[in-house]
Formats: C-alpha cells, sequence, structure tokens
C-alpha cells in the first residue's frame, strides 16, 4: 500500500489561507535520488510572492513570471526553497550520501517542495552534507540568502581592506552580506537598516551602521568601494553616488542570476565551517503554523531567516 505523508499544499494563488496541510504520496526515490527526512525549512519572501501572486514586476517580466509560476494556479502546489533534513534512503546508483547523513539542500531547481515531511532530490542537485556547526533551523536558511549575497558580492571584486556598504542588512540576503563582506572578503562594512535593527547588524562585523529611518544616506559623507543594495529598495542613482570613481553598485534583483549552483552552496558550507557565517534566525515556527508565518514574513520586517520545524 502507499505510504503517506503531510504536506502544505497550495491550490490556488491568493493569501497565507490557500496554504493547507494534506495527506500525500511519500515519494520513492529513483536511482540517482536520495529521499530526505524534512527536519526544517523556511519562509522567504520569495515563498510569499509566489504564494500570492503579487509579482514585484511589470511587463513582460511580469507575463514570463507567471508562465513559469503557473497562469491562474499554481503549476508547483508546494513551496519551500530550501531545506535541512536527514537522509532516510538513497537510490541504488547513489554514491555521495548514505543513510543517516544529515543534509542541507536548495530546491530551487527541484520544483521547490520544501514543505514536506519526505522530499526526494538528485544526489548530484544542489544539496551538501550539513554544516556541522549549525542547528537544522539555521541549516535549512543558509542555501538560497548564502548563495544569493555570495553571488551578488564576487561581482564587487572586494579586496580586503576596502569599504562595502551594504543596504537592507537586516534581511536575510543583507544580514549574509555584511557576515561576508567583512569577515570573509575582509572589507569594512558600512550597514544600513531601521532603528530597531541596528544592534544585530553591529554584532555581524560592521564597523559602522546607518539607521535609513533618521539619516538620508544620500548625506553620508564617506563614499566605497561597493555599494550592496541587498533589499533591492534603494534608488540606484542613489546608490551610485555613494561611490568612489571605479566603485561597483550590485543590486539584488538584477546581480544575482546562476548562483544557484552546487560549487557555490559548497563554499557556503566551507565559510560556514569556518565561523565566517552563521544564518540569523528571527523565529521558528512549526508545520502547524505556516499561515502565521506567511503573514509574518510577507510584512517585509523579519530580521534573517524564519524556519519551519517539521516533527
Ligand atoms: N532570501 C533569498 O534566498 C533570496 C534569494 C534571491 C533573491 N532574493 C531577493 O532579495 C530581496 C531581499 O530578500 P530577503 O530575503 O533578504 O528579504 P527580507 O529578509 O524579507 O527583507 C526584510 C528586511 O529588509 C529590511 N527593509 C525593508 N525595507 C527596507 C528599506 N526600504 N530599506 C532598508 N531595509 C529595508 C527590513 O528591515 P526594516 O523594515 O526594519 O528596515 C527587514 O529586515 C528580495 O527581493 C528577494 O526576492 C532573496
Amino acid at each position: 500500500m502507499e505510504k503517506m505523508m503531510k504536506a502544505i499544499v497550495f491550490k490556488r494563488y491568493g493569501s497565507p489561507e490557500v496554504l493547507q496541510i494534506k495527506e500525500i504520496a511519500k515519494p520513492v526515490p529513483r536511482n540517482n535520488e536520495i529521499l530526505v527526512k524534512v527536519n526544517a525549512t523556511t519562509v522567504t519572501i520569495g515563498d510569499t510572492i509566489m504564494r500570492s501572486l503579487n509579482l514585484p514586476v511589470a511587463g513582460w517580466q511580469k507575463i514570463m513570471a507567471r508562465l513559469y509560476l503557473g497562469w491562474s494556479r499554481p503549476k508547483r502546489p508546494i513551496l519551500g526553497m530550501e531545506l535541512a533534513g536527514t537522509v532516510e534512503s538513497v537510490g541504488r546508483k547513489v554514491t555521495r550520501f548514505k543513510v543517516g547523513d544529515a543534509v542541507f539542500a536548495s530546491t530551487f531547481a527541484a520544483d521547490f517542495g520544501g514543505y514536506v515531511e519526505y522530499k526526494c532530490l538528485p544526489e548530484k542537485g544542489v544539496l551538501a552534507l550539513k554544516p556541522h556547526n549549525l542547528s537544522f533551523e539555521e541549516a535549512a536558511a543558509a542555501p538560497g540568502a548564502g548563495m544569493t549575497a555570495l553571488t551578488c558580492l564576487k561581482k564587487g571584486n572586494i579586496q580586503p581592506g576596502q569599504k562595502v556598504l551594504i543596504y537592507g542588512a537586516s534581511g536575510a540576503v543583507g544580514t549574509n552580506a555584511v557576515q561576508l563582506a567583512s569577515r570573509h572578503f575582509g572589507a569594512e562594512v558600512i550597514g544600513v537598516c531601521s532603528t530597531a535593527n541596528l544592534a544585530l547588524v553591529q554584532s555581524l562585523g560592521t564597523s559602522r551602521v546607518i539607521d535609513y529611518t533618521r539619516q538620508d544616506i544620500t548625506q553620508c559623507s564617506e563614499t566605497c568601494d561597493v555599494v550592496f543594495d541587498a533589499v533591492g529598495k534603494l534608488d540606484p542613482k542613489q546608490g551610485k553616488q555613494l561611490l568612489k570613481p571605479g566603485g561597483v553598485f550590485i543590486n539584488v534583483h538584477t546581480d544575482s542570476d546562476g548562483g544557484n549552483k552546487l560549487a557555490n552552496l559548497l563554499i557556503i558550507k566551507d565559510i560556514i565551517e569556518a565561523g565566517q557565517l552563521k544564518p540569523v534566525i528571527d523565529r521558528v515556527y512549526p508545520f502547524e503554523q505556516i499561515v502565521e508565518a506567511h503573514r509574518y514574513v510577507e510584512q517585509g520586517h523579519k530580521k534573517g531567516n524564519v524556519a519551519i520545524t517539521i516533527s
């Protein structure tokens, strides 16, 4: 008889209430796949956009996004772009993993689907052994924002001692970017965030924080080698005013393509295990409170990441 598992499914676009816990068939790994018992996943701003179809783009980009996601109803009915868990079984041809391994993964190229008790992933997908110094919740939050921040910052060709400004420093991408820029690339980092997040951002390795609710950052007297808008809300003209001659302006929306790769996940794992990066967890919700988690994340003010535990 077919075995069943719990999954959070959405059949139509809409408010968080469209997310419902259902019993669906437990997947069986193919020869080249592993079956992961999922311990934790996340809710990102991207999950809330795909759920609501409240797309932050217009024109042909909106048309392309709707074709990809499903024009009138979701093509991929289970959200969740990253996860961490334990290998439950492996296909006949699998060599990279064994039963019992703790792993973390991006499910971006695997039709999403992290909001489940069990997920099959190709062994050559964007997955690796879980960093030994992270909890499952922290590891689940590491792939997406970590690889995005790394890909964007690499475009700045940052040299030790250079000055880097991270705008939107308190979000998932921002908290990764601050730590990577300061602790991995050795830059002097200025973080920009709101009053409530000053202490958090300072603790991640900045030399200075600017409260954008109290100070017009274009009036900042310093100029930088790199300005990274990690939240996509800074007018590029304003961002470029803060650059030294020859400096680089980076935007999370236009500069993060191509980052979702196994090679990048392995770099992130090494950086985490070297103690230079730790995902910031704002809140952890149980699986049953997915609606509350989506309501919180879509307000756009989370600090770092929101994780979901699946027991
Ligand atoms: N997370 C990922 O894996 C990922 C991957 C690829 C692309 N992206 C894209 O990257 C962007 C950022 O994603 P995210 O996950 O980092 O978002 P997020 O965590 O939801 O961002 C929330 C944070 O942004 C800050 N913020 C909001 N408005 C701001 C403003 N006007 N100025 C400065 N800070 C502001 C908020 O703090 P305050 O409101 O207190 O200022 C809050 O801490 C999104 O467009 C997302 O689609 C994300």
